[in-house]
């Protein structure tokens, strides 16, 4: 069984992700999608509400699954069987980033690969971050996320405002 993990923050899933999911999806049996427990970023949601999240966006992709993670990439790779990561690609703005990362887990761990899947071009200026700044200033966001997690980003974005 060929087995793959997409790592991230997730915070909050947008469609660039799901894209990147499930055509991971595709071309391995099994998925899984590793939630980074103990970002330094301050996040808009709990890690358990970005879990939520994202399931409710993957019901209809059978073979993927999400996780948690704290600690190294590649020793999450490791305890599930993964043998690859695969990672979206924007921009040439990733490359370099996305670039160091690759070499260093491969560092860690020779037998993992990085597998870099361009992204949709719909996509292209996608990122968590922008959702959250659209959302926040009052924008539409239902050309950037799943339809079932539209409110709860909106809602959260309300209550962080009311702080
Ligand atoms: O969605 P993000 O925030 O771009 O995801 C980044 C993520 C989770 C893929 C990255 O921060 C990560 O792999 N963190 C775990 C720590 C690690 O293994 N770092 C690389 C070697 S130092």
């Amino acid at each position: 069984m060929r087995i793959a993990i997409c790592p991230g923050s997730f915070d909050p899933v947008t469609l660039g992700h799901l894209d990147i999911i499930s055509r991971s999806a595709k071309l391995f049996d099994k998925v899984y999608v590793a939630v980074l427990k103990n970002s330094s970023k301050k996040p808009l949601f709990s890690v358990e509400k970005r879990i939520e999240l994202l399931e409710r966006c993957i019901t209809d992709l059978p073979n993927v699954e999400v996780i948690t993670f704290s600690g190294l990439l590649v020793d999450c790779a490791k305890e599930n069987d993964a043998i690859a990561i695969v990672k979206g690609l924007r921009a040439v703005t990733d490359f370099e980033y996305e670039f160091q990362m690759a070499l260093i887990n491969k560092k860690l761990n020779r037998e993992v690969e990085t597998l870099f899947l361009n992204t949709n071009a719909k996509y292209m200026y996608l990122s968590s971050s922008i959702v959250k700044e659209v959302a926040r200033n009052g924008g539409d966001i239902s050309d950037f996320v799943h339809p079932a997690v539209i409110d709860d980003i909106k809602n959260a974005i309300d209550a962080t405002d009311n702080r």
